[in-house]
């Protein structure tokens, strides 16, 4: 059984290295960025509604995400296992998953904060070029990330769940340190 939340700034390699280890162990990768940009290429109220915050870089607000994870941690393939990437994105969505957790009876193992450099990250970025991967928009989500998201690092290390990766070397490498600080 893992559950695992990854976390790390954009362009980190949550997505990379949580699709890796997910098909690996054979349990659902579920990324919100992807939730959210397939409801948006399909045209549903929620895309709809999440579309102009995905393209400024701000985050799409909680009630609509908090809707969105309920009801796909409550879907039944979640049941031996899932790696989060990209939620909880702040502290009401980690309070959130905190509840919904307990309320199906389940524990994340471990957080993996992915530490890479910025320059890296905008490089990285620039280089893929997703709709949202402008050096505004890129730069905007990097603010969103260091006001909302990086508050979590302490919130996890509390809680003695986080496992921090240094993210700035080979995809293989990065790969192997995260199976070896969660013991996979
Ligand atoms: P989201 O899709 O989650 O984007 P992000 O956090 O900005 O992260 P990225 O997907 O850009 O980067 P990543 O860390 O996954 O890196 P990746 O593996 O792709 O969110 C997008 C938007 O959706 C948000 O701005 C917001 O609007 C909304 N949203 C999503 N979740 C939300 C939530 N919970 N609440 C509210 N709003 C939400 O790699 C990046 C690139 O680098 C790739 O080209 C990859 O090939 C390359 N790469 C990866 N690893 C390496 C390596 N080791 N060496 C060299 N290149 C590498």
């Amino acid at each position: 059984m893992t559950r695992l939340i990854f976390l790390g700034p954009p362009g980190a390699g949550k997505g990379t290295q949580a699709k890796k280890l997910a098909d690996s162990c054979a349990i659902p990768h579920i990324s919100t960025g992807d939730i959210l940009r397939n409801e948006v290429a399909q045209g549903t109220p929620l895309g709809t509604k999440a579309k102009s915050y995905q393209e400024r870089g701000e985050l799409v607000p909680d009630s609509l995400i908090l809707d969105m994870m309920r009801e796909r941690l409550n879907q039944s393939d979640t049941q031996d296992g899932w790696i989060l990437d990209g939620f909880p994105r702040n502290v009401t969505q980690a309070g959130f998953l905190d509840e919904l957790l307990e309320q199906l009876k389940q524990k994340c193992d471990r957080v993996v904060n992915l530490e890479v450099p910025d320059e890296v990250l905008v490089r990285r970025l620039l280089g893929r070029g997703r709709p949202d991967d402008t050096e505004e928009v890129i730069r905007r989500r990097l603010e969103v990330y260091r006001e909302q998201t990086a508050p979590l690092i302490d919130y996890y290390r509390d809680r003695q769940q986080l496992v921090s990766i240094e993210g700035d070397r080979t995809m293989t490498e990065v790969t192997t340190e995260i199976k070896k600080a969660i013991d996979l």
